[in-house]
C-alpha cells in the first residue's frame, strides 16, 4: 500500500511540550444544513449537505464586507473571539439494501463533551515542529477559500491537492498511515479525515472564482520544510488545518459491508472513492485577535485568546433551513447524488 508521506510522526498531541504556538482547538456543530456559502451563495439548499461549526451569522450568502464577528452573537468554537465558519461535506454509509445513514462527528481527544464538529488548527510551522516560530500574517476580514475538488474520482485527481487525507483510527490517537481515499477495512475508533489549505496567498484577493487560485502552495519544497512562498502568492499564511472524525462505530460489522470487498462509506455528493475530500474557510476572527495568537507564543489554550465553556460551546447553534431528513435511513443522499463507486480498487493500494 502507498501511502502519505508529508507527515511521519505518529504523536499524542497531548504529549507535546508547551509554549509553542500552535493553535489547536474544538468546533461544535454549528448545524447540518445544505448550504454552501462560499460555492453555491444564495443556493437553497445548496448541491450537498455540510456540517458547519462557528459563527451564528452563518447565512444562504455572506457577504465578504459582512462584519462575521461584528453580526454573529455566538460561536461554536473554543476560542470565543473566532467568529469564523469551517464547513466540509459529510459522509454516509451505503447499506446492502441501497439505503443511506448519516454518520456523525466525534470530538477529539481532549475535548470530550463537544457536541462533534471538527479540530481546527492555524499552525506557523509543520505541525511537528515544536518551535512554531516562523512568521505569518494572519487572513483579512473578508478572505475566504476553498480546497479539494468535489469531482475527483482517481488519485491523479486528488494528488493536484497537498494532504486532503483520511485516516483509520483503530486506536483513537492514530494519526498515520494517511491515505488519498477511503479505509478499505473498519476503523473501530472512527475515521479521522484532514483537510489542510495552501499557506501562500496573493495579498490581494479575499477570494477567487474557484476560490482556490488566490492562495498557492509553497514554490518548491512544503509548508512543513519553510518552503518560499511563490512570487505570485509572496504572502505566509498559517497553516490552515481541519480534523474531521467520523463515528464509523454503528457501521463496522463487515457482514453489513458490499459482498464485493469494497468499503461502504460515501461522501454527501456520492464519492465513494475519497478522492474528492474538501473544505471550506471564511475568516472570521474579532479584530487583531488571530494576529495576537500567531505572534505570542502558546500552545492549545492561548492566553492571549478568550477561552468559552464546552457548555457554551455547545449551546450555539442555529436553525436549519433546508427541511429534510438528515437523521433517518434515507432512499437517496440529500440532493439526489448517487453513490459513484470505483468497484476496481486501484493497483497502488494491492501493491
Ligand atoms: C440570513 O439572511 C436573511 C436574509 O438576508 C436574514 O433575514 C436573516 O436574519 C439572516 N439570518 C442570520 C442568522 O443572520
Ligand atoms: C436497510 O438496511 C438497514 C441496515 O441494515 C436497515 O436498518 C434498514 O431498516 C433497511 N431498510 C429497509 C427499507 O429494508
Ligand atoms: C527548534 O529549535 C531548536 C533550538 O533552537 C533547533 O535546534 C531545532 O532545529 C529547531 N527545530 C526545527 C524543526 O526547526
Amino acid at each position: 500500500m502507498r501511502l502519505v508521506k508529508w507527515t511521519s510522526t505518529t504523536a499524542a498531541l497531548a504529549l507535546l511540550a508547551p509554549a509553542t504556538a500552535l493553535l489547536r482547538f474544538q468546533c461544535g456543530q454549528l448545524v447540518i444544513d445544505r448550504l454552501d456559502p462560499l460555492v453555491t451563495p444564495g443556493a437553497n439548499p445548496s448541491p450537498h449537505l455540510h456540517q458547519i461549526l462557528g459563527g451564528n451569522s452563518f447565512n444562504v450568502t455572506m457577504d465578504p464586507a459582512k462584519d462575521m464577528a461584528g453580526e454573529s452573537t455566538c460561536t461554536s468554537c473554543q476560542f470565543s473571539e473566532d467568529f469564523s465558519n469551517y464547513w466540509t461535506a459529510t459522509l454516509y454509509f451505503k447499506a446492502k439494501n441501497g439505503t443511506y445513514k448519516r454518520l456523525t462527528q466525534k470530538p477529539n481527544a481532549g475535548f470530550d463533551g463537544v457536541n462533534g464538529g471538527m479540530t481546527v488548527y492555524y499552525m506557523q510551522d509543520g505541525l511537528y515542529n515544536f518551535n512554531q516560530t516562523s512568521k505569518v500574517t494572519a487572513f483579512k476580514p473578508g478572505f475566504r477559500m476553498f480546497i479539494g475538488d468535489v469531482n475527483a474520482r482517481t488519485q491523479q485527481e486528488a494528488e493536484r491537492f497537498r494532504q486532503l487525507t483520511f485516516t483509520c483510527l483503530h486506536n483513537f490517537i492514530d494519526r498515520d498511515p494517511q491515505t488519498l481515499d477511503f479505509p478499505t477495512v473498519p476503523c473501530e475508533n472512527g475515521i479521522m479525515t484532514a483537510v489542510r489549505f495552501p499557506t501562500c496567498w496573493d495579498g490581494r484577493n479575499l477570494d477567487s472564482p474557484d476560490h482556490m487560485s488566490h492562495m498557492s502552495y509553497p514554490d518548491h519544497g512544503t509548508f512543513e520544510s519553510n518552503g518560499p512562498c511563490p512570487c505570485t502568492h509572496p504572502i505566509r499564511v498559517p497553516q490552515l488545518f481541519y480534523e474531521v472524525i467520523w463515528d464509523t462505530a454503528p457501521f463496522n460489522n463487515k457482514q453489513d459491508w458490499p459482498a464485493d470487498g469494497t468499503q461502504p462509506f460515501v461522501w454527501s455528493f456520492g464519492d465513494a472513492t475519497g478522492y474528492a475530500n474538501h473544505g471550506d474557510y471564511l475568516f472570521g476572527w474579532q479584530s487583531d485577535a488571530l494576529q495576537r495568537a500567531m505572534d505570542s507564543p502558546c500552545y492549545i489554550n492561548c492566553p492571549t485568546l478568550k477561552t468559552q465553556s464546552v457548555a457554551e460551546m455547545n449551546k450555539c447553534t442555529i436553525a436549519r433551513r433546508v427541511n429534510e431528513d438528515i437523521d433517518g435511513w434515507v432512499n437517496a443522499l440529500p440532493g439526489n447524488h448517487q453513490a459513484n463507486y470505483i468497484r476496481k480498487r486501484r493497483e497502488w493500494l494491492s501493491e
